[in-house]
This record gives C-alpha cells, structure tokens and sequence, in this order.
C-alpha cells in the first residue's frame, strides 16, 4: 500500500527544546512589558488541559455546552452545505469531544474521513486521540504545531478533488486581539482554494454579571486554571514564583466586550526565573494579563467573514448562552 500524503507531516512535529525555547522567549518577552503579561496559549500544559476540560462542565461556564448544543441540533442543516468528499482540519482541537457528532455525521455519508487536529498543546492532542479512538471510518493525523504552520502543511498536502473544511470552534477566535483575529482569518483564507469552508464557533455579547461568574467560577477551577500558568514557568524554566501571592483577577472591559484574566500580586515580591536569567520586581497589586475572551455580535462576524475573503452562508444561534455557529465559505 502507497504512503498516505498526510502522515509525512508528524515527521518535523516541534522538538521538544524548542519548544521550550519558544516559551522561554515568550516569558522574557511578556514578563518585562510594562504591563506584564503571559500568553495565553501556554495556558494549556497537561494540568491546564485537564483544568479547562472542567471548566467546560461548570455552570457558570455555558460557552462549550452551547458549542456543543448547536453543532448537535444543527448537523444536518450543515451536511446539507457542504459537499461529500471533505477533508477536515481543526485548529485547537481540545478533546474533540463536541467535534464527534460532526465528524460522526461525516462518515456516515461518506467514510473514510481524514480528520487533521492541529494544537500546539501535546496534551490536547493526546486527550483528542483518546476521545477519538475507535472511531471507525477516521483517519486521524495529529500535527503538534501553531494553527497556521499546520494548516499551511494540510493546504499543501491535500488530496485534489476535496473540499477542505476548517473547523475553529470553542470561540478560540476570541482570544485574539480584535485587530489580530481578522489578520489571522485572512492567513486561514489564503490557505484555502475557493469554495473550502470555515465553521467557527464564537461567544456572543451577554450581560457583565454572567461572564465574571464564568470566569471567576465560585469553587476556583478558573483561578486554578489561571494560577497553573506560574506553576508552570516554575517547573519548565526553573523560576520560584510562590502561588499563594498571586490571586486570580478577573475584569470586564465593557469598550473592548472582552473579559480579561490576570494574575495579581499581593504583595511587593521578586521572583527569580533562573532559566532565562530574569528577576522581576513586582509592587503590590501589578498583575500578569493572561488571556483575553472577546465577544462578538452577529453582524460584526458577518463583516469580518467578507473583509477576510469570505462570505457568511449561515449563522445558528443559542438562545440559552448566546453563542452562535458560523459557516463560511472561501470566496
Ligand atoms: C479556550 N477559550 C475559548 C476559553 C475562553 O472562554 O476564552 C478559555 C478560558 N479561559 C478561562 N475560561 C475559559
């Protein structure tokens, strides 16, 4: 049997040093800004992982189950815009356990199905293989790297005569800065041919009171969440941040309609990172930014879908936990 094209693309998957390298410079980097920060993808090591999987079971937290909710509900009205022969690749694939329904539907119609997860999180593409194993009529190829570096690498491998669909679910899209978050639809526009498909999730507009409560959950698991990103530099890069003088910040900025985590220090305090040579003096109350969540409204996505080389084909919508479901195609 020939070697199928696509699993070529683990063999140069991110070694480990440098991805340690990577994160070493994004701590330098981030830890002496004026406002010092930490991005939010390092958020995701395998406690983080496991951390945001609970998250998406809290009640406060109704942003996954709408996710999930609409692509059950709505899967057939889906199939009916796409064509048979699909390729399917996703960015930040989490456990994949909302994408089953859909890649499920797919195979049913037409197996078998190649189904390309890409994460820079190891651990989130571990727990995806296990959500998805055995599963018949799949044939799952991970790629351990940035969203774009992978789908750049299923744009230049894919079979001729299929569609490629990109799924962005789980409102991923609102971590980036508003400004940023278009420029990227675009990098995923300029990998597509006309006529592959978007289906992105994203978190609607909803009142201030119920997104502090779901990103400041009353048992800690969000600030447990939040705090892992410090255990973490502890741990990768040697430094001796103490967990208990930092506390969980969260704000919402009304001008922005975005939540923002941070980690606030309690105290004035210095803490060493010895592998990237860096003390940082910190006064009482400077806080690390660790992530932002935006949201969005209906025709704002439709705006973004045509400035990005897109058109909006469809738009589902959750009443309970506003979140809507986008389908977009490549002009
Ligand atoms: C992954 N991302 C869409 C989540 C969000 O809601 O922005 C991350 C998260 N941060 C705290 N809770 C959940």
């Amino acid at each position: 049997m020939s070697t199928p094209p696509f699993d070529v693309l683990n063999a140069d998957a991110v070694p480990r040093t440098e991805a340690i390298e990577a994160f070493a410079d994004a701590v330098r980097h981030g830890l002496t800004q004026p406002q010092r920060e930490l991005p939010s993808c390092y958020l995701y090591d395998e406690v983080g992982s496991a951390l945001y999987e609970a998250i998406t079971l809290l009640p406060e937290y109704g942003l996954s189950r709408a996710d999930e909710r609409l692509l059950f509900r709505h899967t057939d009205s889906i199939l009916r815009l796409l064509p048979d022969r699909l390729i399917v690749a996703e960015l930040g694939s989490g456990s994949a356990r909302k994408t089953r329904w859909l890649l499920q539907a797919f195979i049913n119609r037409a197996a078998p199905l190649i189904y390309i997860p890409i994460d820079l999180s190891g651990s989130a593409l571990k727990n995806c293989r296990k959500e998805l194993f055995g599963l018949g009529g799949l044939r799952l190829v991970d790629l351990e790297r940035s969203y774009l570096e992978g789908l750049q690498d299923v744009a230049a491998h894919r079979p001729p005569d299929h569609t490629l669909l990109v799924l962005f679910l789980g409102s991923t899209l609102g971590n980036f800065e508003r400004s940023t978050a278009e420029v990227f639809l675009s990098e995923i526009r300029r990998n597509l041919q006309p006529g592959d498909a978007l289906l992105m999730g994203t978190d609607l507009e909803k009142p201030k009171a119920d997104l502090l409560l779901a990103y400041d959950d009353p048992l800690g698991v969000t600030a447990a969440f939040n705090r892992n990103l410090l255990v973490r530099v502890n741990r990768e890069l040697n430094g001796d941040f103490v967990l208990s003088h930092f506390y969980h910040d969260v704000r919402y900025d009304a001008a922005q309609r975005r939540i923002e985590m941070h980690l606030r220090s309690d105290r004035r305090q210095t803490v060493r990172i010895e592998d990237v040579e860096l003390t940082c003096d910190f006064q009482t109350d400077e806080t690390i930014w660790t992530e932002s969540c935006h949201k969005f409204n209906l025709d704002e996505l439709r705006a973004m879908a045509s400035r990005s080389g897109f058109y909006s084909a469809a738009q589902w919508i959750d009443n309970d936990w506003p979140f809507v479901e986008s389908l977009w195609f490549a002009d």
